[in-house]
């Protein structure tokens, strides 16, 4: 296969979240060639006549699609996968509607819930509904992923601390902000494969945080995910084997996470996040249809426990594009 890696626009002082692209290019060339494929890459322009030059003169078979962020805005990425299947050339990935879809995590919790999939209750401006003085809640982005202005201070009490953390957010991040009831309970990461048109649940990890103080809320945030000096980052640990005690809940994130990727009609690869209460109820936290593809991260993680190689995972990925 001759493959064209298209890869976001970085700058070189670009925040860790965004210089992560590049190093996925590196490793996703390396494996191609690993496995006798060409492999070049390539910066996106959001310009429809540079995009066809671009593609005639790379002759490729198909589009490997690392645009995460247009004009360093993660809500503008789906214009990259619009643009390819505009130009007829089959490309890695979901397409540019589940990519918008997914990318709004207010619009994908609508319709979860009106496909009864369990999701954490929600509140968002203007009106905040259902946002009491008391309860925990997380204020997230709506539209940005990376655990963007997640730190301890995003997990907040009541209606107040709620408004005033949104608002502070906004002012530091811009876009917009939402609360959502924070599930104070176990984190699980659902990597799911196209195989045979058909998704296939790679085994699923579950985050442990390790030494955290008892007065910190167990998040996986910023820090955990980009600061490797970060205590945060080296205390986020993944593990598999806690399926073999609990084939229920096993079956139950399996059977969600399948039921996600046929709601949006995701392609290729994609992760679906949960959380899991007290109880040992599940929530879907949200579906990201770009997870990230290093070597080390969860999902190649997750591919190595199912006998599928880095390589072969990536090469997997372009045999099912379309
Ligand atoms: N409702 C919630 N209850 C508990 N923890 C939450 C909740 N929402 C988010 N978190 C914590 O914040 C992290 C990031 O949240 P989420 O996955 O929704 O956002 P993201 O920034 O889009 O992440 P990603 O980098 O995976 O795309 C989660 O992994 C989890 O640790
Ligand atoms: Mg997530």
């Amino acid at each position: 296969m001759r493959v064209l890696i298209l890869h976001s626009h970085i700058s070189p002082d670009a925040p860790p979240d965004e210089q992560d692209t590049m190093a996925q290019v590196a490793s996703v060339k390396d494996a191609l060639a690993a496995r006798g494929h060409e492999g070049a890459a390539a910066a996106f322009q959001p310009d429809p006549f540079y995009l066809e030059a671009l593609l005639r003169g790379a002759e490729a078979d198909l589009v490997f699609n690392l645009v995460e962020s247009v004009w360093g805005k993660g809500v503008y990425a789906p214009l990259a996968a619009q643009m390819l299947a505009g130009a007829g050339i089959a490309y890695t990935g979901s397409d540019a509607s589940v990519m918008a879809a997914s990318n709004d995590k207010l619009l994908s919790k609508r319709m979860m819930v009106a496909a009864g999939l369990p999701t954490p209750a929600w509140g968002e401006a203007p009106d905040w509904n259902g946002i009491g003085p008391s309860g925990q809640w997380i204020v997230k982005s709506v539209d940005e992923d990376a655990s963007l202005g997640l730190d301890d201070g995003a997990v907040v009490t009541g209606r107040a601390q709620v408004l005033a953390r949104a608002a502070q957010s906004a002012g530091l991040h811009g876009g917009k902000w939402f609360a959502e009831s924070f599930v104070d309970g176990r984190e699980f990461n659902v990597a799911v494969l196209e195989e045979d048109g058909k998704p296939f649940v790679l085994p699923i990890a579950e985050m442990h945080f390790e030494h955290w103080q008892a007065d910190r809320p167990r998040i996986v945030g910023y820090a955990a995910k980009w600061d490797q000096a970060a205590p945060e980052n080296y205390n986020t640990v993944r593990d598999f084997s806690w399926s073999k005690a609990e084939p229920a809940l096993e079956a139950e994130l399996t059977r969600l996470a399948v039921r996600c990727w046929n709601l949006f009609g995701c392609r290729g690869y994609a992760r679906v996040d949960f959380r899991v209460d007290g109880e040992g109820k599940p929530y879907i936290l949200e579906l990201n249809v770009n997870p990230c593809l290093e070597p080390e991260a969860g999902f190649a993680a997750a591919a190595a426990k199912a006998g599928l190689s880095y390589d072969e995972l990536i090469e997997h990925i372009c045999s099912v594009a379309a």
